[in-house]
């Protein structure tokens, strides 16, 4: 059985960073190595890319969906554009300017790319390997004032903006919206079948599918398969998931919460963008996220959410905390060749 050690080497080679390219000349593949390294819910990796000449498409993969937590596939939108993010920071350092684009009529995100002087490898680009979610508690420290202000700039975007709470009765009101999305979502047996069909129990098993969540990222002990099915509902339980939800808000320095004007898939990959942007910036910063979605995940609970964050007209579409911490296991990625497609095209790609 492959080891924790197996896991690390091949986690940090997936994790290498960017190749140095002469500027100018596009490395199609790496851009598309980079947009892979983005956050998506429970690491489905819901994409394909298609490499075309001066564009990069981004198309949805739907057998990767999740229909009970995300039955209107907002999680797999907002997943396409946080890779799309990457691969305009990935662009920049290769020497071009990126075009970003939702095709509501196709259902693809568009991403043409530009020749660009200007264009430059930035700190965003350098923190593209290095952004995990952390989902162990943070130390309780502030994060700076003019840290804060970058982070909210960076998850601003053309329909969103994001909100920060920092203080302690926000933060215990997060944590009660948090744990009645857990009650709600972990007394569901759909639920939980989804939650766990995507959970990887050992090194071996992550190894294999390259995706999904692994243990090791969450720092759980190393389980045989048949092992962790029979414990694995008495160990994810509504309380349990309560009592860790609590600590790590409370550990926190704050919950970012990214809003939109509207709520439909080219929001959604706005705010995948927003998301990954703000995890890029807080990254370059020293400074660690993890997702607290269960009250946007849980419908019941938006327009409670909503009316509390004093919203009008606005969604709350994902929910992150942040402050300081020690790093994580990363987790791991499919094979490039198993997310590029054949270009169809008629014009040769230039990969
Ligand atoms: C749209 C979206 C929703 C997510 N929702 C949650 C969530 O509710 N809880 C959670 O712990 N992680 C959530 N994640 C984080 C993923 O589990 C994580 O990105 C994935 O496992 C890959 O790990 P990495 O981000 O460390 O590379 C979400 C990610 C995305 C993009």
């Amino acid at each position: 059985m492959a080891s924790t050690l197996e896991y690390d080497e091949v986690a940090s080679d997936i994790r290498r960073p960017g190749a140095e390219q002469a500027p100018g000349s596009l490395d199609a593949r790496e851009l598309v190595r980079l947009a892979t390294l983005a956050a998506s819910s429970h690491n489905t990796q819901p994409w394909k890319f298609r490499i075309e000449q001066d564009r990069i498409v981004i198309l949805p993969e739907f057998s990767r969906r999740c229909p009970v937590v995300d039955p209107d596939d907002g999680h797999l939108f907002k997943s396409l554009g946080c890779a799309a993010e990457n691969l305009v920071h990935a662009a920049a350092a290769q020497g071009f300017s990126a075009d970003v684009r939702f095709d509501a009529g196709e259902d693809r995100v568009i991403v043409d790319l530009h020749p660009d002087d200007t264009a430059r490898a930035t700190d965003l680009y350098r923190a593209i390997p290095e952004r995990q979610c952390v989902k162990a508690v943070y130390d309780g420290t502030p994060v700076d004032a003019a840290e804060i202000e970058a982070l909210v700039e960076a998850g601003s975007g053309s329909s969103v903006r994001t909100l920060v709470l920092t203080s302690s009765a926000q933060k215990d009101a997060v944590i009660d919206y948090v744990n009645r999305g857990n009650t709600a979502q972990l007394t569901d047996r759909a639920f939980r079948d989804e939650l766990v069909s995507w959970i990887r129990f050992n090194p071996a098993q992550a190894l294999r599918t390259g995706d999904g969540l692994a243990g090791r990222t969450s720092g759980q002990p190393s389980l045989p398969g048949w092992v962790a099915k029979a414990i694995v509902g008495l160990v994810i339980t509504p309380k349990a998931q309560a009592k860790t939800d609590a600590a790590g808000i409370a550990g926190a320095a704050g919950v970012a919460v990214f809003v939109s004007s509207r709520d439909d898939k080219a929001a959604w990959i706005d705010v995948g963008r927003a998301y990954e942007r703000f995890a890029l910036q807080a990254t370059a910063l020293g400074i660690r996220t993890a997702f607290i979605n269960q009250p946007i995940e849980v419908r019941a609970l938006r327009p409670e959410l909503g009316s509390w964050l004093g919203l009008e007209g606005e969604h709350a579409l994902l929910m992150v905390r942040f402050g300081h911490g020690p790093t994580a296991p990363f987790s791991l990625r499919r094979p490039l060749d198993d997310v590029i497609v054949e270009c169809t095209d008629e014009k040769p790609a230039r990969a």
